[in-house]
């Protein structure tokens, strides 16, 4: 599929889920790398920690070190996306950019619900209240616990987040497939397990759909 007139791409937000290990960081690299070539002008951003106040609430969660309770956690998560949709999400989509940010609300869903285990309804009526935008359209990268772990523990110290049990993981990885079933329209699971170029290749084909719906 071609994409025709890469100029009518109007205030697209594209979020990028999975598990520690699942791959979004080379997924983004080959992303940017595509959507570049496009002419299609993309921002790539993250959670937590993308304004420079979420960069101090970044190191306190992933620091081993931090004590936090579940319920404190949340809300620093919180507060870090308040900051992050007022200083970037919304002004960028407001330019009519693409905008792409590695975690966001399905991540809160997954770790704070799933893995913590607070109540996803109380979690949902905040989201709501402070009336956080909805993707466009978020990619689910699927892989399994042992893969995604084994990937992450290759890589760096291990923060406070990846350090939890492998329960914790796979409660994380449950709660995201269950977003993926409730919400299929928005949330297209991809299989991780896959080499990088297919997994880019699956991405590319749903987003290039997705690009010229709005053509
Ligand atoms: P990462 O940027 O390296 O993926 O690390 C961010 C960590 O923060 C990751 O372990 C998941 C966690 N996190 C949550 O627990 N809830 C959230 O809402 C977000 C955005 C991240």
């Amino acid at each position: 599929m071609l994409l025709k007139n890469t100029n009518l791409i109007k205030r697209m937000f594209i979020t990028l889920e999975g598990i520690e290990g699942s791959g979004k960081s080379t997924l983004i690299k080959n992303l940017n790398n595509y959507l570049s070539n496009l002419d299609i002008d993309v921002l790539f951003t993250r959670e937590p920690g993308a304004t420079n106040t979420g960069k101090n609430i970044r190191n306190l969660l992933l620091s081993p070190d931090t004590d936090l309770s579940s319920e404190a956690e949340l809300l620093l998560i919180m507060a870090d996306r308040v900051e992050h949709i007022k200083n970037i999400i919304t002004p960028n989509l407001n330019l009519n950019k693409l905008v792409v940010s590695d975690r966001y609300i399905d991540s809160t869903i997954a770790y704070q619900g799933g893995g913590r285990k607070i109540n996803v309804k109380l979690i949902k009526s905040l989201i709501k209240s402070l009336k956080m935008p909805v993707p466009d359209l978020t990619f689910l990268i699927d892989v399994t616990v042992e893969t995604g772990l084994s990937r992450a523990k290759d890589r760096a110290e291990l923060d406070r987040f990846e350090v939890e049990e492998m329960d914790f993981h796979e409660r994380v990885r449950r709660a995201y497939l269950k977003i993926a079933e409730q919400e299929p329209e928005r949330v297209i699971k991809i299989n991780g397990n896959q080499d990088e170029v297919a997994v880019f290749n699956d991405v590319k084909h749903f987003l290039e759909m997705k690009l010229t719906d709005n053509e």
